[in-house]
């Protein structure tokens, strides 16, 4: 059990100094016009954050069969981490402006309008947005999964997505919402995103049916946790383990997890979805052991 502890710190650290060197070439270089922008484009996606999204590509992706070229495969799955990492800096940058939560730490640093100013924070989440689709674009797989790999980004990112669930999120402030209520709400503004990358490793792979179904229901389950222990590590951690603020969601009067069942409860549901993402792997065997060791990770992480 250490030993395969062990094994997966590695592979996560591995994969993310991957993307780190993916996400590194595929942004604009920090001197080519307009420079400013481009460094804080730059700013906000590289040196830090855990990459549970682009893992989520790459273990849903050894979940699947391989199925056509491997190496064109692999350089799709680069793509495809990179593009929910970019979604997912973008969706940072404009959480913390002020007109937000109205941040200004995060990932140990100031967040890319204080270090910038608004307007740049605002136009480099505006560019980070179509580079995802970009990079999608330029998958060397089947056009027709290209097209299904589009269709999830852009509606998780959306509206019905993670955009839609910030909306939520601001009209909620101040108000106790209903169990429901807040599922639906932490599901579109941070599930929506931890489900489209593992879709995409499916995608990308030509997975069966089957195998898709597998991996959305273990997303369902991940993609709540993830919003759940975000909320209790918003009570319990520290900003120097955070490299965030902690105590905001108090002091901006924000329904969450603890707000709505206390801290003992809420700690009891992630360790439920922990067990419902478990057992959603079932029909995968031992193919789906980086997703489950993904899972603990999730809900037993400390910052
Ligand atoms: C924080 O996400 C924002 C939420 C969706 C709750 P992460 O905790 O994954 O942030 P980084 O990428 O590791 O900084
Ligand atoms: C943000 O949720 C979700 C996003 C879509 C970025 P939070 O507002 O709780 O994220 P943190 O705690 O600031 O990282
Ligand atoms: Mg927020
Ligand atoms: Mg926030
Ligand atoms: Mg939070």
């Amino acid at each position: 059990m250490k030993q395969q502890h062990l094994a997966f710190a590695d592979w996560l650290q591995g994969r993310a100094q991957h993307i780190e060197a993916v996400l590194d070439e595929c942004l604009p270089a920090a001197d080519a016009l307009p420079a400013r922008l481009h460094e804080a484009m730059r700013y906000a996606v590289l040196g830090g954050g855990k990459r549970i999204r682009a893992a989520l590509v790459y273990a849903a992706g050894q979940a699947c069969p391989v199925n056509g070229s491997a190496v064109a495969i692999q350089a799709s799955m680069d793509r495809a981490a990179a593009a929910v990492e970019l979604i997912h800096a973008y969706s940072l940058i404009h959480d913390d402006l002020p007109c937000m939560d109205d941040d200004t730490l995060r990932r140990g640093r100031p967040t890319t309008h204080v270090q910038f100013d608004e307007a740049t924070a605002m136009l480099a989440g505006d560019a980070l947005q179509p580079l995802a689709f970009e990079l999608l674009a330029d998958m060397p797989i089947a056009p027709a999964l290209v097209v299904q790999a589009t269709q999830a980004l852009a509606r998780a990112a959306g509206s019905l997505g993670m955009a839609g669930g910030q909306a939520i999120d601001l009209h909620s402030v101040g108000q106790a919402l209903s169990r429901d209520e807040l599922q639906t709400m932490h599901s579109m503004k941070t599930g929506a995103m931890l489900a489209c990358s593992v879709a995409l490793g499916g995608i990308v792979s030509g997975a069966s049916s089957s195998t898709r179904q597998a991996l959305d229901d273990y997303a369902q389950a991940v993609g709540l946790a993830f919003q759940v222990v975000d909320d209790i590590l918003d009570v319990t951690a520290d900003s120097a383990s955070l490299g965030k603020t902690p105590g905001k969601d108090a002091a901006g009067n924000k329904p969450t997890y603890v707000s709505l069942l206390g801290l003992d409860d809420a700690r009891a549901l992630a360790e439920e979805l922990r067990g419902a993402a478990h057992a959603a792997l079932t029909p995968l065997g031992d193919a789906g052991s980086t997703l489950a060791r993904l899972a603990d990770y999730i809900v037993l992480r400390d910052r």
